[in-house]
């Protein structure tokens, strides 16, 4: 029996298929959808310490190959997604969930995540360091020292499990300078990739997105390779206590199957969730468990990390 079973830190999930933050999670409508789905989780939209309106629409786009978007981290509030979590926590009998959030500042993260520490919540935490969208405020991974600065704060006083979304890296040196940093820290996980930050799409003579000139992140199709190097690069180099989760790229079982190849634990799934709705869960499980059967694989655990070389 082929199973796509997995795990996170104590945390287990009966799929290894979930979505990314952004799609499918703003409000709880959004998320009972994907809870009621054949997805393992969700995760949150990104929590910030007050609601945001987020940047002027059009801010999200479609294309052929993926997607453009620069939302600007629109949400309900840390609280709203606090609230909505705990609250499944204690009806018990559901699925784990990731609760993802940021601050505007260090500050604000530090503050949100004592609120968090001080909670009855326990289930697993995604810090966004990765947004590339807010105006005047820089993608905080790209830069070491402040992630570094962060992250020994945050552990000092924060006892949950906490894991981080990452922005993509594109230099062999970044990946292990990124890593040693990561590794002196109990992450339960490094989420790779976020959007590849500020592309720009242009239909006839004018950008598709209104902020920022048309800057967006941008998923898809294009970023599958990109996200693989980066899922690869973290299972080569992080504590095996640090587990990976792969995002960027995944509109089909075999996307997802490479991805657990290079190392990834589980598989979140943005611009093509965002095309397709929910059910693209239950086709993603069987077209992967497709592959394992096809393979002889019973468990991910049979080729996570497994990747060949030449
Ligand atoms: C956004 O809200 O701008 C997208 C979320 C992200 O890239 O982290």
């Amino acid at each position: 029996m082929v199973s796509t079973k997995t795990s996170i830190g104590a945390f287990d999930f009966d799929n290894c298929l979930m979505n990314a933050a952004g799609v499918y999670c703003m409000t709880r409508k959004e998320l009972e959808a994907i809870e009621s789905s054949a997805a393992g989780s969700f995760v949150t939209k990104t929590g910030t310490l007050e609601a945001r309106a987020g940047n002027p629409e059009p801010r999200y786009s479609n294309t052929d190959w993926g997607s453009i978007n620069s939302m600007g981290l629109p949400n309900k509030g840390v609280d709203y997604y606090l609230d909505f979590v705990t609250e499944l926590q204690e009806e018990g009998g559901h699925k784990n969930h990731f609760l993802s959030l940021v601050g505007m500042s260090p500050e604000e993260t530090h503050t949100i995540l004592k609120k968090v520490e001080a909670s009855n919540y326990n289930g697993l935490v995604e810090l966004n360091l990765s947004c590339p969208n807010v105006p005047g405020k820089p993608q905080i991974a790209y830069d070491f020292e402040t992630t570094d600065a962060i992250l020994s704060e945050v552990f000092s006083y924060y006892t949950k499990p906490l894991g981080i979304k990452l922005p993509p890296y594109f230099d062999i040196v970044h990946f292990d300078q990124a890593a040693a940093i990561f590794n002196k820290y109990p992450l339960a996980f490094v989420n790779s990739v976020n959007s590849i930050g500020n592309g720009l799409v242009i239909d006839d003579e004018t950008v598709v997105i209104k902020p920022k000139n048309g800057f967006g992140g941008i998923g898809g199709d294009f970023i599958k390779p990109t996200a693989l190097a980066n899922v690869h690069a973290f299972y080569q180099r992080l504590n095996p206590s640090i587990k990976i989760i792969g995002t960027g790229g995944v509109k089909s079982g075999r996307d997802a199957f490479e991805h657990i190849l290079c190392g990834a634990s589980m598989v979140q799934i943005g611009t093509a969730l965002h095309k397709e709705g929910p059910a693209i869960f239950e086709r993603i499980t069987k077209e992967l468990q497709n592959i394992m059967a096809e393979k002889g694989y019973d468990s991910i655990e049979d080729f996570r990390g497994k990747l060949h070389y030449l």
